[in-house]
């Protein structure tokens, strides 16, 4: 092993902020020398600075400040950026989390320059090969040394692609970790009261492109909210990436609809907690509310997800479908179908993927391409 190893995360997205702090902490604690490096996909203070101060995540050792821009020119800058960042640093390992393009990228990076990699939230899957997520998670599995896997499902679905089983491991859900670390804070009175709601309100997310890059659906979904929200006030944090498309599909502050600008993590949860229902498109929304209780309406054909339904409170609907899926989870409440939460999602993800990646460190339990890459680094 070299001497004072370094573990490199590289993280770009809202959503990477929350699934690596558990795991950066839990390493802090067992002494692993680490940095973070910010490749700048997200970069306004409310998408990525303020989820660093409610996480208490360090400040990154580099920020590439890749920005916006279609998939290729994106993907591009991000492989520049990365490849001399890693270069630079010349870390042990490299730890990516979920399926955005930043971690798409690193995986490409690492791979060719020969740097062992982890992916966090491994073999979830759609099987929808239209979401770009999808293409990120299946690139980043097939590349990753180290696959670790947040729900049972996707054992079976990393075992039908090939994944060697010394690669993967079931380790639970850190973005779960981030979320029991937060309940103490998560109190939904100074949120409501800021906002102005009070009593029975539900909360809405949409970011994903199939809903609100195309003026057709944004329309139709525009139209579902607007159905919602003559039933409960609905608030909507809007992720940037919706705001003009859905505003020209007449989403607008109106009775009973209130459009802010997307809320820091402590504040988002605590008003997620108060909510009496949760429409989202969201990834990691599924997973939260399933956590905290809350029914959540999830507009999508399919979920990548499965488990916060069969043991949570997520339903998949339609945009047509969502006004009396709406007044069904108001009136049902937050009825789960197996009464019991996704095994391992307990807060301890973080921990054992630390454990997990101390002794990959040592070159314990390796399997022996694993150990020969180790040895070279
Ligand atoms: C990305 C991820 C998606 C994830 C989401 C989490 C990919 C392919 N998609 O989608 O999986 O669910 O993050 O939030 O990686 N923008 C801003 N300010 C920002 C960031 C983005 O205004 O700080 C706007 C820009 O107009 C940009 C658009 O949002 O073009 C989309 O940003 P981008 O990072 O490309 O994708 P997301 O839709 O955020
Ligand atoms: N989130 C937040 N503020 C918001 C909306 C979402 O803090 O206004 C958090 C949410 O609690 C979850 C994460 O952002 O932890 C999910 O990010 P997002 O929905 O953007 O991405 P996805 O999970 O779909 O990839």
């Amino acid at each position: 092993m070299r001497e004072n190893p370094l573990v490199l995360h590289v993280l770009g997205a809202r959503p990477n902020f929350v699934k690596a702090a558990p795991v950066v902490r839990a390493l802090d604690e067992i002494g692993v020398r680490q940095g973070i490096i910010h490749t700048g996909q997200h970069y306004d203070a409310l998408m990525s600075d303020v989820f660093f101060a409610d996480l208490g995540l360090p400040e990154p050792v580099a920020n590439l400040g890749v920005g916006s821009g279609s998939h290729a020119k994106q993907t591009a800058a991000l492989l520049v950026g990365l490849e001399d960042v890693v270069l630079e640093h010349r870390p042990s390992l490299v730890v990516v989390y979920g399926d955005v393009n930043s971690t798409l990228a690193a995986i490409l990076v690492c791979a060719k320059l020969h740097i062992p990699t982890a992916h966090v939230e491994a073999g979830l899957r759609s099987f929808d090969r239209e979401m770009p997520e999808e293409v990120n998670r299946v690139v980043t599995d097939a590349l990753s040394d180290i696959l670790f896997a947040t729900s049972p499902e996707a054992l079976s679905y990393l075992a039908r692609e090939g994944a060697d089983p010394e690669r993967v491991h079931l380790v639970g859900n850190p973005m779960i970790d981030s979320l029991f670390s937060a309940l103490p804070k998560l109190d939904p009175a100074p949120v409501q009261e800021r906002l102005g709601v009070s009593g029975r309100y539900a909360v809405a997310t949409l970011h994903r492109p199939a809903n609100v890059d195309d003026p057709e659906s944004a329309r139709e979904l525009v139209e579902a909210v607007l159905a919602v929200a003559e039933r409960v006030p609905v608030v909507v944090p809007l992720h940037p990436r919706g705001r003009q498309r859905l505003a020209d599909a007449g989403l607008m502050d109106r009775e009973n609809l209130k459009i802010i600008d997307p809320l820091g993590y402590v504040d988002f949860l605590s008003l997620v907690r108060g909510a009496a229902l949760v429409v989202t498109d969201s990834g990691g929304v599924q997973e939260e509310t399933t956590m905290l209780g809350v029914p959540c309406l999830t507009v999508r054909p399919n979920t990548e997800r499965p488990i916060t339904v069969t043991h949570g409170t997520n339903r998949l609907v339609t945009p047509a479908g969502l006004p009396a899926a709406a007044e069904k989870a108001l009136a049902d409440g937050s009825a789960t179908p197996s009464g019991e939460l996704p095994p391992l999602w307990d807060g301890a993800a973080g921990p054992r993927i630390a454990r997990v990646i101390a002794a990959w460190l040592r070159g314990d339990n390796l399997s022996p391409a694993a150990q020969g890459r180790n040895r070279q680094s």
